[in-house]
């Protein structure tokens, strides 16, 4: 069945490449870990429930006249026992969702109250998950920051103006406060979601909230995330790990880049300091010295020079910080869904610097690589090997777990539950994984689809859709539907990948 949907669906995609594509037999070790995963504001809905304080996401949902918000989203604050049902059918044993800082914190700090109401949700939904057998890996934030934390302190920016570094603090409050309430049963964290994306768009170029554009900015964020990650990573350890005994991670996000001329010196160049800028710029100082790729800081010291600016955009640690936040992930945590090809485009100055001008490069799809409902994801299975090669050879060979890959759909009349597309998705990337395990010697000890239901996809709203499951967003009940890929997605979960 297997073989045959590959071989109708792949021609029609067009990437077929009979060296790079084909697919292998065998099977992953039997500890492998399948699961599925969402995220608070995508899905819970129940926005102000019990006093759950505004997110900026909340805030900008609610602005102007935009249709789509996550006041109700899948409604799953309510239904959670039904979605863990759906889980259970699947065969899956992991669980990935996030907790929603203002619904534990309405403020985003304790001293102003907590809501026990969201941490009794978070308490149910736990005891759900482990009586069906189901591990639960939990996300401190995935976007969703209190609004106030941005209004008081000016939120991942803060010791811009301030030379605070209380947004430091305060997050390690909050995961302080989970490892306590939930830590006898969570023993995996991710203290953030994608941090290029929270500082990028939120701080960079302002396409998310709190929509600020500031050449500057995305480093400042950044900076303020690794080390509020650093802080909440040693919580864990100096008070936690001890009884706990669980493991500590940071979801990173990368599109692997491809060098347009892989025989160009310069092409190659331009391909790793795309990777280096999007998965180093938190994976360096973590995995490997405390501190950025040496390629941001001197492209972006000469930039300093080049635009007739006395600093550098890219903020310095101490060498006391660097000590704190390296080392603080227990495994590599990998969300990964696109390919880039990438040329040099030789420096630029320009008077209107930006993220992607730093890079000096140009970025491009050749026309064989079939691009999805989401402009930006090109289904480029290969590429998830090649990244996770890199990240072997780059950060010492840790334990990786993939915590997302998946592909969307358009929102359509009538529904896509025949979603043969993302079926072959899953099989190539899930059979890439395979290879890089099996041949590859890669430490994958995860793989994770998103998601588990189709929910609220941020700046798209509803109009994209990444679920296993389809939701009725037009129905008070939320109702969910099994699309086609859940049923391929149990099927490659109980033959643990391609047996003969
Ligand atoms: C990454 C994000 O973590 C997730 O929230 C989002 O839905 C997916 N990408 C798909 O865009």
């Amino acid at each position: 069945f297997l073989l045959g949907v590959y071989l109708v669906v792949t021609p029609v995609l067009g990437v077929y490449d009979r060296d790079r594509d084909a697919l292998l037999k065998g099977t992953f070790p039997e500890d492998f870990i399948w699961s599925s995963a969402s995220a608070a504001y995508q899905i819970e809905g129940a926005w102000n429930a019990s006093g759950k304080g505004p997110s900026v996401w909340d805030t900008l949902a609610h602005q102007g006249n935009r249709q789509d918000t996550g006041d109700v989203a899948c409604d799953s604050y309510h239904k959670y026992p039904e979605d863990v049902q759906l889980m259970k059918q699947m065969g899956l044993k992991y669980y990935r969702f996030s907790i929603s800082w203002p619904r534990i914190f309405p403020t985003g700090e304790q001293q102003d109250g907590v809501n026990q109401d969201g941490v009794r949700y978070y308490n149910a939904l736990i005891d759900e998950l482990i009586a069906n057998d189901i591990t639960p890996m939990v996300t401190l934030f995935h976007w969703d920051l209190p609004q106030v934390l941005q209004d008081r302190y000016g939120g991942f920016l803060n010791n811009l103006t301030t030379n605070s570094t209380v947004i430091h603090d305060l997050f390690g409050d909050y995961a302080r406060f989970c490892y306590r309430n939930f830590g006898d049963r969570v023993k995996y964290w991710i203290t953030f979601n994608d941090p290029w994306i929270i500082a990028l768009e939120g701080y960079g170029i302002g396409t998310y909230p709190p929509m600020l554009t500031d050449p500057a900015g995305q480093y400042i964020a950044g900076h303020n995330i690794i080390l509020a990650h650093a802080r909440a990573y040693h919580i864990y350890n100096d008070e936690f790990r001890a009884t706990q005994n669980g493991k500590v991670s940071i979801a990173l996000s990368c599109d692997w880049a491809e060098p347009k001329l892989p025989h160009q010196p310069a092409s190659v160049a331009a391909a790793d300091r795309y990777v280096q800028f999007f998965l180093g710029w938190f994976a360096h100082p973590i995995y490997k010295n405390g501190d950025y790729p040496e390629v941001m800081k001197t492209t972006l010291a000469r930039k300093a020079l080049e635009e007739g600016r006395t600093s550098s955009r890219l903020p310095e640690f101490t060498s006391q910080q660097k000590s704190y936040i390296r080392g603080t992930a227990d495994f590599f945590a990998l969300n990964f869904y696109t390919t880039v090809e990438v040329e040099d485009k030789g420096h630029i100055v320009t008077d209107n610097p930006t993220y992607f001008t730093d890079i000096d490069v140009i970025k491009d799809h050749p026309a064989d690589w079939p691009q999805s409902p989401f402009g930006w994801l090109y289904v480029v299975p290969w590429g998830l090997r090649r990244a996770l090669g890199f990240i072997r050879n780059e950060y010492g060979d840790p334990d990786i777990f993939i915590t997302e890959n998946g592909r969307p759909d358009h929102d359509r009349d009538p529904p896509i539950l025949m979603d043969m597309d993302r079926i072959c998705t899953y099989m190539m990337y899930t059979n890439e994984v395979m290879k890089a395990r099996n041949l590859d010697n890669v430490k994958v000890k995860a793989y994770t689809a998103w998601s588990l239901l189709d929910g609220f996809e941020w700046m798209p709203g509803y109009t994209v859709r990444f679920g296993l499951y389809y939701v009725d967003f037009s129905d008070p009940d939320r109702k969910r539907y099994p699309k086609a890929s859940s049923i391929f997605y149990k099927q490659l979960v109980r033959n643990n990948g391609f047996p003969e």
